[in-house]
Order: C-alpha cells, then structure tokens, then sequence
C-alpha cells in the first residue's frame, strides 16, 4: 500500500450481503444471516466500494435479470455488489464439502467430522481461482483487496499468479485451530502456502493468532517472525507478510437507536404482554454444532431439575436460524434439538407454562432486537466460535443495563467481555445449570454493574474501531505504528471474571 491509504475498498467473501430467495413465484434479495454480513455491511455502507461474492443460488437456478437486481439493491446500500456465479456441483462440493466439511469442523475443533476427499479439495482450488478471476477483472491499481473467511483461503495466491500486484489482506472469521488439528489436513502446506500469498492477515484473537504462527513455526521453520505486540511480521520470497488478531464487533451506535425504534419498542411490548411476570432466557443461533444448543438445552433441564423455585417463572426462548441445510450433520442437529425441546416441555409443561418457546426460521432485524430486549439472560454458550456477535448484540441493545450475559469461555468474545459476563464451560452441564440460577437470582445492581461495562467495552472496541485497527496495521511502515497492546485489553480495572457459583 506504499504508506498511503487505499481509495476503493473491495471486499470479497464467499456470500454476499444479500442472498436470493424466491417467494410466491418472484425473485426477491433478503439479508444474508450471519455474522460476517453483520459485521461488515455498515463497514461498506460507511466508506463506498464493492463487494464481491456469491448470491446464495446455484447459477443454474438463478434469474436472467440477476445483475440488474443487485445493481438496484447496490444503489440502495451505497456500495456496488458483483456476483459470482456458482454452479450446483460447485456448490456441493466447494461449499457444503471443502468449506463447510473440511475446514469448518476442523478449525472449530471437531475433527471427527471432517470428511477428506479429495474431489472436495479439486472444486476449492478451482473456485478460489473464480473468485480471483471476478476480482482482477474489476480491480484497479489504487485498491485495497480485502478477502474474508475461510472459503477463499487462496485467493491471494490466485490473484498473484494472475499478475495482480494490490495490496492484499484477508480476514478469518472462525476459529485457527492448534497445530495437532490443523496438521490432520491432507492440504496443510497449500494451505499455509495459499495464506502466506496475502500481504496482512487477521484473526479474531491473540489464541487463534498463536496457533497460526505455530503451525507456520512447525511446517515452515525457514520463515521468521519479529515483533512482540498485537502484529507480528515475516519475510517470506522478499515480501512483507504481516500477522495480527483483530476482534470483530458490531456497530454500536446502529443497534442502541434501532433498539429504541418504534418496531422493536412494539415487538418487545407484545412478547412482555404474552410473557407477562417471566425471567426469559434468550438462546440465538444458527443450526450449527459449534453452537452447543443440545448442551445448553441440557444445562436448562438441569437447572429445572434442581431448582424448583425456577418453575412457571423462567422461559427460555431458543431462536435457530436454518443454516447449510445440504450438509448432513446441520440435519441430523435439527432432529436432536426438536427431541429434546419435546422431552423437557413434556417433563416440565404445566398449565399456562411451556419452559422452552423453540423457533426454527430467521427472524426480521426488528423481531431479533425485541427479543433482545425483552430478554433477562442472553445463554451464548457455543462449544468454539470465532467471536459471536449476538453476545455482542444482545449487550448494546439492553440499554436498560439489566440484562446478564452467560458467556462460553470458547468464544472469541470472552476475550474481550470476560470481565462482566458469567463465564461457562459449556461441555459442563452442571455448571451451566448454576450460571443459569445464579443469573436468575442476581441483584438488579449487580446486573447493571455487569452490564454496564459490557456495553462500555463494546462502545469503544467497535466495528469502527476494528476496521481501523486492521487497516492500520496494513499502512504502518514499522512495527512502532502498529495498534498498540493496551488498546485491545478489556477496559476493566478488576481483572478477576465472574464465574458460576457452583
Ligand atoms: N442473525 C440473522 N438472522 C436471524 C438471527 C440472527 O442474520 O434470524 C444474525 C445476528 O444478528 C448475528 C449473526 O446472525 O449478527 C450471528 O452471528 P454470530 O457471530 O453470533 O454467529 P455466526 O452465525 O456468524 O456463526
Ligand atoms: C459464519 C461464517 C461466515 C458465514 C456465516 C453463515 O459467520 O464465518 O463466513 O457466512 O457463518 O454461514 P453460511 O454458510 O450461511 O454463509
């Protein structure tokens, strides 16, 4: 980037913001789910660009007049959106397989559900070199290139052997696994190849950091790394390559005005009429098993079975939003969860109290803000997660400061919000179980003290704080301009987290 700030931002990932849906026979554009959409929408709405990725539909499927919607839909959002196509076989075997049962279980630390083939690995190549192909033929000299996600982990290399000479940074939104974990990958060394072609690399946290540089450390011995603060730098071929840990958020001001809406004051009013005299728990997640919904529908059980003051005046609300439907374990996940939510309501339900209110489809903005709102207890318990933005979201938008946050010391957020949350093991049931007693029983100042300086945090660590950090890790000319340390600690004075009272 030659020290100079990039013009047009470009930004790459495999979905993009908006995804096709078709409804009563017409083509329509909705919101993308997920927490990389989240996090990064307000970052192009607020500086202008491109966005490149997939529109969620097979090409073959797609409609003739798919260009003219996203350049309508890109007028709207501020920033152009250029699609790239991916056929059905593409889609089956670089999505649901490469991304999503290769590297997804793998980098979230469930290697027993990696599925190695070899076809899986071919179609990744070969889409990630689509991916470059979209990208080089729209870019410009001046343009900062960023690429996110563990879908498009060789894109950098891609665009190179294309003759593209921008500047390059990625970002990976899950999880970098230890060395143990990664090394299982036939394509480990490719891998690290592919990352290494891009000129700064991000992670969400200081672990997932330390295990990057420990798998180049082992597989890579020749590279070496200088630099003790939040980036660290290498040479690798003559080139600087830079690596940091940037903690994702959300934009705080967004979620505190729309939490205070005329559309969300009236969903939440019609949840606290139909819930009237209840602590609600609040569970939201897509279909994942990273997410640890069966454990967390355990630790609620147990928390019924051992505190019977808790009955008919506790409901816990459990929002999954339908994800990677074509995968096999995301099914098998959904039958797991609808067995149990029976099995506790058929325990538990009496008259005029169901203890678990289960919601499978994905809800509007406004319907997702009420709940947090409406909500006592917001349950984050994933088993790993990259960061977890609804623990994020829930926080800013209960600006009342009542609200408690049970937080698994598995997602990249506890980093940052471990001062404030209750911090679980979610493997642990009982555990859970006494988190969730010791939030139903917590004193109102307590609760504000907490939440107070969650929200605190979230204010000054946000999506604008993030995108500042990482682009100035890539304009810094030496290690002494990179962010400094102190700027990423939680802002806390009392360094000791909450912990379950068990
Ligand atoms: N979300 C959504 N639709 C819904 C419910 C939630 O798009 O019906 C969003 C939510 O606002 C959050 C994201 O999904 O920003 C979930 O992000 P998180 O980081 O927690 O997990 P991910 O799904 O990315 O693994
Ligand atoms: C996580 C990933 C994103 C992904 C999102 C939704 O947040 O980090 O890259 O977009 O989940 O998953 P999906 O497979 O629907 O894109």
């Amino acid at each position: 980037m030659t020290g100079k700030k990039a013009q047009r931002l470009l930004i790459v990932s495999n979905r993009l913001p908006l995804r096709l849906v078709r409804k009563e026979g017409q083509w329509q554009l909705e919101r993308g789910s997920g927490g990389l959409v989240t996090a990064l929408a307000p970052v192009l709405r607020n500086r202008g660009g491109v966005w490149t990725g997939w529109p969620g539909v097979a090409a073959e499927d797609c409609p003739e007049n798919l260009l003219e919607l996203l350049n309508q839909a890109g007028q709207n959002l501020g920033y152009q959106i250029v699609p790239v196509a991916l056929s059905r076989r593409e889609q089956r075997l670089f999505y649901d397989g490469f991304s999503n049962e290769v590297i997804w279980p793998l980098f979230h630390e469930f290697p027993t559900l990696a599925r190695f083939k070899p076809a899986y690995w071919v179609a990744y190549q070969q889409v990630n070199r689509k991916y470059a192909e979209t990208v080089a033929a729209q870019s410009e000299p001046t343009q900062f290139i960023w690429v996110h996600d563990y879908h498009l982990m060789l894109v950098a290399e891609e665009l190179r052997a294309l003759g593209v000479n921008t500047y390059l940074a990625f970002f990976l939104h899950i999880p970098f696994p230890p060395l143990d974990m990664f090394l299982k990958i036939p394509w480990r060394l490719e891998i690290l190849r592919g990352l290494l072609a891009f000129d700064l690399l991000g992670f969400q946290t200081a672990r997932d950091r330390r295990n990057f540089l420990e798998c180049l450390r082992a597989l890579m011995p020749n590279v070496k790394w200088r630099g003790r603060g939040r980036v660290v730098v290498g040479r690798i071929n003559g080139r600087e390559v830079r690596i940091g840990d940037f903690p994702i958020s959300i934009d705080y001001r967004s979620f505190v005005r729309r939490a205070n809406s005329p559309e969300v004051l009236a969903v939440l009013a019609t949840i606290r009429h139909r819930l009237p005299d209840r602590k609600i728990l609040l569970g939201v997640d897509r279909l994942d098993y990273t997410k640890g919904i069966p454990h967390r529908l355990e630790a609620f059980r147990q928390a019924l079975r051992t505190h019977a003051d808790l009955h008919q005046k506790v409901t816990l609300v459990q929002i999954v939003v339908p994800s990677r439907t074509e995968v096999r374990q995301y099914r098998r996940l959904r039958a797991e969860i609808e067995r149990l939510v029976g099995a506790i309501n058929g325990e538990f339900t009496r008259p005029g109290w169901v203890p678990i209110h289960y919601v499978f489809r994905s809800l509007s903005p406004e319907e997702l803000l009420g709940f947090y709102r409406a909500a006592d207890i917001a349950l984050v318990t994933p088993l790993k997660d990259g960061m977890n933005l609804i623990a994020k979201e829930f926080c800013v938008t209960n600006v009342d400061n009542n609200g408690v946050l049970i937080l698994s010391e598995f997602a990249g957020a506890a980093s940052q919000l471990q001062n404030g949350a209750i911090l679980v093991n979610p493997f642990h049931i009982q555990e859970v179980a006494a988190a969730i007693y010791q939030a139903c029983t917590m004193a109102i100042t307590e609760r504000k003290r907490h939440m107070k300086r969650l929200r605190q945090i979230i204010r000054k660590q946000d999506i604008y704080w993030w995108v500042d950090s990482f682009l100035r890790s890539a304009i810094a000319k030496d290690l002494s301009e990179f962010p400094q340390l102190e700027e990423y600690l939680p802002l806390s004075a009392n360094p000791e987290p909450v912990r379950s009272s068990l």
